[in-house]
């Protein structure tokens, strides 16, 4: 007996045809994969016709961190109004858009599973292509958005509270990894360093605002790894901190939180700059949530001034976690790859495809 085909309709017969986008191209992008419920719309892969943000910061404030489940529980009750703010704002139809683009991964499972449904279900009502989006490919995007002009190849210095990462962009798609952090992220450091000092969550801008009253020479923390290529080591760092607290009670707060930063900031710059010559950068770009960090934002401007090169920062709502930088970066892989199937599911632990080192 033959078997019985039977019509997947998840299935999208378009995936992996490219797409003819271009500057009319309107893409939702939608983001769930950690604690910002976000959609925007995105004209062209540049163009932010509109984009929203919910953050459920204050929902994990008491915990001192994002609590998976909660965070999923929020995005599911925020996404629907979030994405039709970004309708209306946006001033257009719905059947004027022409893909939703999705955060896939890396990420928090049952955060981004509430992404993708939406997007998923969306792209099947509208009848319109699906894009799954790699949240850190998106914060590559970011900078770009702000500036189309930016000239490859750029090296990006991605620091979040998941990734501290050196990234040659020699094109659209085209990364190599040159170096990475092997324990914690920049964003992580800052996090657990605030949390010790109980300055608040989330921690990276308590510590920012704090260090600017202190004296970033106060305390000489060491800097792991700095003559060491270009990985980063985050975690010494931080006991180092606990340690000098122990040792010495009476140390202000706001000379550790600023001794800190800055030790953290002189090391990402200094690969930053190394990394920028050995692969001929035309220039250096952040990306983020840490590259909202005033210091880090003053150092790196300072250095690239002095190297001759561009320094790129983008604003910092463009930083931190958003859609637009998806859409934006659903945009290119509508074009490169065509729509994704809608059988697509999350994955939380993706990885960017990395050319060979
Ligand atoms: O990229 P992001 O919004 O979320 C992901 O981790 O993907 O980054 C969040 C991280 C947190 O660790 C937060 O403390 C840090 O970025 N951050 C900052 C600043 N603003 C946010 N770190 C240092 N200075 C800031 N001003
Ligand atoms: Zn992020």
């Amino acid at each position: 007996m033959s078997a019985t085909m039977i019509p997947n309709p998840a299935a999208d017969d378009r995936a992996g045809l490219a797409w003819p986008a271009d500057d009319s191209t309107l893409v939702l992008g939608i983001e769930t994969s950690c604690d910002e419920t976000a959609a925007a719309l995105v004209m062209g892969g540049h163009d932010v016709v509109s984009n929203v943000v919910s953050t459920q910061e204050d929902l994990h404030a008491e915990f001192g961190g994002v609590v998976p489940e909660v965070a999923s529980r929020a995005h599911l009750a925020a996404l629907n109004p979030v994405i039709s703010r970004a309708v209306v704002e946006g001033g257009v139809d719905e059947d004027r858009i022409d893909a939703v683009a999705c955060t896939v991964g890396p990420g928090l499972v049952g955060a981004l599973l509430v992404g993708v449904s939406a997007a998923k279900s969306l792209a099947l009502a509208y009848d319109v292509p699906f894009v799954g989006v790699n949240h850190m490919e998106a914060h590559l995007y970011a900078a770009s958005l702000e500036d189309p002009t930016l000239e490859f190849p750029l090296v990006v210095l991605l620091v979040s509270g998941g990734h501290t990462m050196l990234v040659e962009m020699q094109d659209h798609g085209r990364y190599r990894l040159l170096g990475q952090t092997i324990d914690d992220a920049a964003g992580e450091a800052f996090d657990k360093v605030a949390r010790f000092l109980d300055l608040g969550y989330p921690g990276g801008p308590a510590i920012d605002r704090v260090a600017m009253n202190g004296d970033p020479d106060a305390i000489p923390f060491p800097r792991a790894m700095k003559d060491a290529g270009l990985d980063f080591s985050f975690s010494g760092l931080k006991t180092a901190v606990m340690n000098y607290v122990r040792k010495h009670p009476d140390v202000g707060d706001v000379d550790v939180a600023a001794s800190f930063q800055m030790a953290v900031v002189d090391v990402l710059v200094h690969k930053a700059r190394i990394a920028a010559k050995q692969v001929s950068a035309t220039g250096i770009v952040l990306g983020g949530g840490v590259a909202a960090n005033s210091l880090l934002r003053e150092e790196l401007l300072a250095a690239c001034g002095r190297d001759g090169i561009q320094g790129f920062l983008p604003s910092r709502e463009m930083c931190t976690d958003n859609a637009a930088m998806i859409a934006a970066a659903g945009w290119h892989r509508l074009r490169s790859d065509g729509p994704t199937g809608l059988d697509a599911g999350a994955v939380p632990n993706l990885k960017l495809p990395w050319l060979d080192a």
